[in-house]
């Protein structure tokens, strides 16, 4: 996730682009770029830091010129350094574009250019869009037919603004599922990935929907449709939210907006890993020794992992937490083991010292990781990202399904190569994957019934999430959530572990959820639930079967999906209940008492 900003108008535009970035980089902080288009070349500054810092050194705000785009970039494709930093531009100077999303062919597209005689000075996908537009004009009429025509080859996410050198007049925007909204002024216009870039200077605006164009000038909009490239109407609205408000598009909190950008989030895990995900996956075929490393909610990944692994690729990987690793492995670990880190923030001190101590034995390190650039992003051999963009709120929601998310895809990958999953059921499992995005979307609707849920339970002193194989870590996961947010006490385990110990627990109205998809151990589950139902505790179900919903007290119904990928939708609403349950407790879940976001000291 990045933010983009375009502006045409009367004003220095250097300086309306710098304010919207600032309010832009809840987005991405990592690097930042303008480019100004009004004099006999694209003036461009860019560099890798955050916005303030930059802005002293390269003086952004001095360029004059009232036609421009920028950008605050949390990087893809490419670390964050000065080279990878948007705008990026064709060979000859003549286009400058910035970009928020992810080009799921550019390595095709790539090489296909390359052949063509363009050099390329960055390793992002997005540069790759310059060179395509500058090869398209070789043969198109205007520059407006080439943009269309390279745009039909992308496949994949994009908000673009883009200029060209001989139309100063003009900006192009795109938009294909990576949000971009026009704002009209009075003999200006802007155009950002999020109305609070702009909202200062005017509350008109247009948003643009997928598959859309527009090309803007200070005093007027066309908006076409990219296949077809014909002309759409669109309406103005008027925006009433404050500022603030606008920053979190309307959510009160950053973590229940990141709940809610999962849909988007996983689907760029997705197209992000797609064309790459085989090649890594076939890198690893050869380890049978593993450990996967992490700590919290990344350990909870690394459990799932765990559940895939043996049932896919018949491999027993040893799931630890780094905090443990890094001081009971070192005689366990030579040069034929792999180990898998998973960390979102790739900063976690612990993770980081199981990855040295793997390096250190001559190990193959593979991390799983949320930010680009980051240490174990460093030290790693091979490196799958989540492409979640950044996560605000302390409580990990998107990092984590997207982490699930691409350890499916990996791990359905490595089987497909291994042979040793039934390739039918791999395809299944590979088509699911691509609707994971709407089932969260699905239950994202129970949001009013868990809010009214948490009204009813928001004074119990205990908790209890319960899951049996591949949801004994969505119960975990439920559990941490919970804990950390509300300060409520819970516990998650596997369900079989009740009656040696916790059962003892369970009195009248207890809550205990019960994280339960259809599957080979549904009936356990029910048989676990029908002993706490006989010390009337208070059930909560999640799962797809009636009778199910016959011994649960609250019973959510969950979509239709096979059991391995259940924990990517089924840990959303215990997202959600913990949240409501924070809030109501008058707690802010976006700054948990004595957390921090990354843990950078053991
Ligand atoms: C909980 C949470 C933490 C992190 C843990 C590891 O919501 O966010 O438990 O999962 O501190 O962090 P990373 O993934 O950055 O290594």
């Amino acid at each position: 996730m990045c933010g983009i900003i375009a502006y045409i108008g009367e004003r220095k535009a250097s300086e309306v682009l710098i304010n919207g970035l600032k309010r832009l980089e809840y987005r991405g902080y990592d690097s930042a770029g303008i480019a100004i288009n009004d004099k006999e070349e694209i003036e461009v500054k860019k560099g890798a830091g955050r916005l303030d810092e930059l802005n002293e050194k390269l003086k952004f705000s001095e360029i004059g010129g009232r036609t421009g785009i920028a950008q605050t970039r949390w990087a893809t494709h490419g670390e964050p350094n000065d080279v990878n930093a948007h705008p990026h531009m064709d060979c000859i100077g003549e286009i400058a574009l910035v970009h928020n999303g992810i080009i799921e062919n550019y390595l095709e597209l790539k090489e296909e250019l390359l052949k063509k005689g363009h050099v390329f000075k960055s390793e992002t996908d997005t540069e790759v869009i310059a060179h395509l537009i500058e090869e398209e004009l070789k043969s198109s009429q205007d520059f407006e037919e080439a943009l269309r025509k390279a745009l039909l080859k992308l496949k994949g996410s994009f908000a673009l603004a883009i200029v060209y050198k001989n139309d100063t007049d003009h900006i192009y925007l795109v938009r294909n599922e990576s949000p971009l909204v026009l704002g009209v002024g009075n003999g200006e216009m802007f155009a950002a990935s999020d109305v609070p870039a702009f909202l200062a200077y005017t509350n008109k605006v247009i948003f643009l929907d997928d598959g859309e164009y527009a090309i803007i000038s200070k005093d007027s909009f066309l908006v076409k449709d990219i296949k077809t490239g014909k002309l759409k109407r669109k309406e103005i609205q008027e925006i009433t939210w404050t500022l603030e408000m606008a920053e979190k598009q309307g959510f009160p909190h950053f973590m229940l907006k990141e709940i809610y950008e999962q849909p988007n989030a996983v689907r760029e895990a997705i197209y992000g890993n797609a064309e790459t995900i085989a090649r890594i996956a076939e890198e690893i075929a050869n380890y049978e020794k593993i450990f996967i490393v992490a700590m919290g909610t990344s350990y909870h990944a690394a459990l799932y992992a765990k559940y895939l692994f043996q049932r896919l690729a018949k491999r027993v990987p040893i799931v630890e937490e780094a905090s443990e690793f890094r001081y009971e492995a070192e005689e366990l670990i030579d040069d034929k083991t792999l180990v898998i880190a998973i960390t979102q923030s790739g900063e976690t001190a612990d993770t980081l010292a199981a990855i040295k101590l793997a390096k250190k034995k001559g190990a193959k390190v593979l991390s799983i990781v949320n930010v680009v650039g980051s240490m174990a992003t460093r030290l790693s051999d091979l490196v799958v990202y989540t492409f979640a963009g950044p996560e605000i709120g302390v409580a990990a929601t998107k990092t984590y399904t997207t982490q699930l998310t691409v350890l499916a895809m990996l791990i359905t990958a490595l089987a497909r190569h291994l042979r040793t999953a039934d390739e039918r059921y791999l395809t299944q499992l590979e088509e699911q994957l691509t609707q994971l995005p709407s089932f969260i979307e699905e239950v994202l609707e129970y949001d009013g019934e868990l809010k009214k849920l948490a009204e009813e339970l928001k004074d119990r002193k205990d908790f209890f999430y319960i899951g049996r194989g591949v949801s004994v870590p969505t119960a975990l996961e439920g559990a941490l959530k919970l804990k950390e947010i509300s300060y409520i006490h819970a516990e998650g385990l596997s369900a079989g572990e009740l009656k040696h110990g916790p059962l003892a627990l369970i009195e009248e109205g207890v809550p205990v959820v019960a994280v339960a998809p259809n599957g080979k151990l549904l009936e356990k589950m029910i048989s676990n639930i029908k002993e706490v139902n006989a010390r009337k505790g208070f059930i909560i179900s999640l799962g797809d079967s009636d009778e199910l919903s016959k011994v649960s007290d609250v019973f959510l119904k969950m979509p239709k999906i096979d059991e391995l990928l259940s924990p990517v939708v089924y840990v959303v609403p215990l997202q959600i209940l913990a949240y409501h349950l924070a809030v109501l407790r008058g707690n802010d879940p976006d700054k948990p008492r004595n957390l921090a976001k990354s843990v950078t000291v053991e």
